[in-house]
């Protein structure tokens, strides 16, 4: 694939070829990450907890999201780049929701948008793809009502919830989602929703027997160190190699070995 669409992913699922999809909130990491090869590149609204240290993904604002989205954009020329919806700025009613995917899509450039949320939302996601934006769903553990659930534990351990996140799961598809991210779910409710759909499904947290896999960056190269989930695979131990690369220079120029002769005009 030379550039991913929203068909190349569905073509994926039917050759059973994993997704895989990585977050972004800036053009340096944007550009690493695309040409890494990674499919699809999420603005998440973890953005509000990795970029500005808010402890929810609340706070982010429309303004802020398209800010790191048009960075993102900038610096990517193979991977789909879907941008998360932030809260508040769809749950009021349809045409607010519609107006958040516009600002998104004409200001920053993304070619679709993420919003946690099943039947809750239907009239709002359909009200976005009639305008021609493409919509990834979001079930399972989602963080904008962390407040609801109080905890950040697995979701849909019980039936009546598991039920509710089937449904809600068909209900996205039959609405036209492109795909959908389970988070947090347990492995054997994802696989029944990933092979019950014909859209992809792409899980956090919920186990391999799904369309492909998403990861937070920064957690995936260490660089956050006080987040342990279960899910988490770490690649890199970055937190410890940037202490040490910065307590290099320091030590370098407080022993005055740093700049050197070559290192000066
Ligand atoms: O905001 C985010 O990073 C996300 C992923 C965890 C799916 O929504
Ligand atoms: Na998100």
């Amino acid at each position: 694939y030379k550039k991913i669409t929203t068909k190349s992913l569905t073509d994926m699922k039917n050759n059973g070829e994993k997704i895989a999809m990585l977050t972004a909130y800036d053009y340096t990491m944007a550009k690493i990450v695309d040409n890494a090869g990674i499919d699809i590149i999420l603005v998440g609204d973890s953005a509000s907890n990795v970029m500005a240290g808010h402890e929810t993904t609340l706070p982010i604002t429309l303004d802020q999201m398209i800010y790191h989205a048009s960075s993102v954009v900038r610096a990517t020329s193979r991977s789909l780049v879907v941008v998360d919806l932030p809260f508040g700025s769809y749950q009021g009613n349809s045409k607010s929701a519609l107006d958040s995917a516009i600002r998104i899509m004409k200001e920053s450039g993304g070619h679709s948008v993420k919003l946690e949320g099943g039947s809750e939302i239907a009239e709002s996601i359909s009200r976005i793809l009639t305008a021609g934006i493409p919509v990834m769903g979001h079930l399972g553990l989602t963080p904008q009502s962390i407040y609801k659930f109080g905890t950040f534990t697995v979701r849909a351990k019980e039936e009546e919830e598991a039920k509710k996140l089937l449904e809600d799961a068909k209900l996205l598809e039959d609405l036209g989602c492109f795909a959908l991210v389970l988070e947090k779910i347990p492995a054997k409710l994802a696989k029944k929703v990933a092979e019950s759909l014909s859209i992809p499904v792409i899980g956090i947290g919920a186990g391999n027997d799904v369309d492909g896999q998403v990861l937070v960056t920064h957690d995936m190269l260490g660089m956050t160190h006080e987040f342990h989930p279960r899910f988490l695979r770490r690649y890199l131990d970055l937190y410890s190699e940037m202490t040490g690369a910065f307590e290099g220079y320091i030590s370098d120029v407080k022993s005055r070995d740093f700049p050197n002769e070559n290192e000066q005009y």
